[in-house]
């Protein structure tokens, strides 16, 4: 059917769910694809989620008071610079829609995460894409050559996402002096707890010095709520209040605030999972690169693998192992830490892929 819209939502690439776990004959099959955290929730989170039941009829909390009150505590920062949202992928939205329409432009790093293109593109806003240096770190030179007197935002994700590569503190804070103080620079963190990166810039020491700087976090990835879908931004108290506007009202449910402040209660719980994912990266990594793979050192859950033609051809021997990875066409894979079985498969297929030379 032909019906009158906006027709730059015609460009807007779909975005691509990592795929399930592929059902292969006689293996057990992992699903390595959308970073996620492999543990199931812990049972005090469980148990809160469970005593939230007989609330569902109830609308949620708007301000999501309980979650910004112990979340101001715990990060140290007023009520009134936080704001939640259903997903760091929320929150990103309100601070593109506040601040970029049409004519307007927005930085980011590419390759990077998937969701940037569509939400700056649905808020009317230009893409400016700089593309990464050839090791898959950001190029921050390029960045600031590519600001205008149109920039409205200018993003940086740190761990990228796909490459897990970290933005070290003196790179961050080059590109914050080059950047206008009336232009907001956003750090999407949604990885940070594993960036064990000595040199990585901190978004929270940034944002308490620049007046500039607006933090996104998740609580989909080191605390496993994924699949509840809760995030918040850290920013200027003024910058917070307009993104409150134009939030989708009651986005963030009842169960995933309550799952929220549970996960909270038990961060040590969660850090020591953390702490896990870390050593078995590391342990893989180490692995990889002694099978003669070149990857960058990931600082997030996952690592990439960059081949270029082959990809589509490697990808399949992923699949035939009862692994789902995800694969960009003719770039490359990136894959998620996943529990200790299918870190050893990731390792099998990938040794296999070095002896039949695809490793680069
Ligand atoms: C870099 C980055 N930012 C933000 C998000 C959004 O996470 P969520 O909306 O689940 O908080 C993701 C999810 O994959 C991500 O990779």
């Amino acid at each position: 059917m032909t019906f009158k819209h906006r027709p730059e939502i015609d460009t807007i690439p779909a975005y691509k769910q990592g795929k399930p776990a592929p059902s292969a004959p006689g293996v057990r099959n992992f699903k390595l694809s959308s970073n996620e955290n492999p543990y199931q929730p812990l049972d005090s989170v469980k148990d809160a989620i469970e005593g939230s039941l007989d609330r569902i009829n109830r609308y949620p909390d708007m301000s999501g008071w309980n979650v910004v009150s112990r979340l101001s505590k715990e990060i140290d920062v007023a009520p009134e610079n936080i704001q939640l949202g259903c997903g760091s992928t929320e929150v990103i939205t309100q601070l593109v829609n506040l601040l970029a329409g049409p004519g307007d432009e927005v930085v980011y790093p590419w390759r990077s995460f998937e969701a940037y293109p569509i939400i700056v593109t649905g808020a009317g806003a230009t893409s400016v894409q700089v593309p990464l240096t050839p090791e898959g770190t950001h190029d921050i030179d390029a960045m600031i050559a590519a600001l205008s007197d149109r920039t409205r935002l200018v993003v940086v994700n740190n761990p990228n996402n796909p490459t897990s590569t970290s933005v070290s503190d003196a790179q961050a804070r080059k590109l914050l002096a080059a950047v206008p103080s009336d232009v907001i620079v956003l750090f999407d963190e949604a990885y940070f707890q594993f960036n064990t990166d000595t040199d990585t810039s901190v978004a929270m020491d940034l944002f308490r010095e620049f007046p500039n700087v607006v933090v996104a976090h998740t609580f989909s990835k080191a605390y496993g709520l994924a699949g509840l879908r809760i995030g918040y931004a850290v920013g200027p108290a003024d910058v917070i209040v307009a993104m409150r506007k134009v939030s989708l009202p009651f986005a963030v449910s009842n169960m995933a605030q309550i799952a929220a402040v549970a996960s909270l209660d038990a961060y040590d719980e969660l850090d020591s999972r953390v702490q896990n994912i870390v050593s078995e990266r590391d342990r893989v990594v180490t692995a990889l690169r002694k099978q003669g793979w070149k990857i960058p050192q990931p600082q997030a859950n996952f690592f990439w693998i960059s081949l270029g033609e082959k990809t589509a051809t490697a990808a399949q021997r992923f699949v035939e192992a009862g692994l789902s990875v995800r694969v960009f066409d003719r770039e490359g894979i990136r894959i998620s830490m996943g529990e200790s079985e299918a870190n050893d498969v990731v390792l099998q297929v990938c040794k296999s892929l070095a002896d039949d030379g695809f490793a680069s």
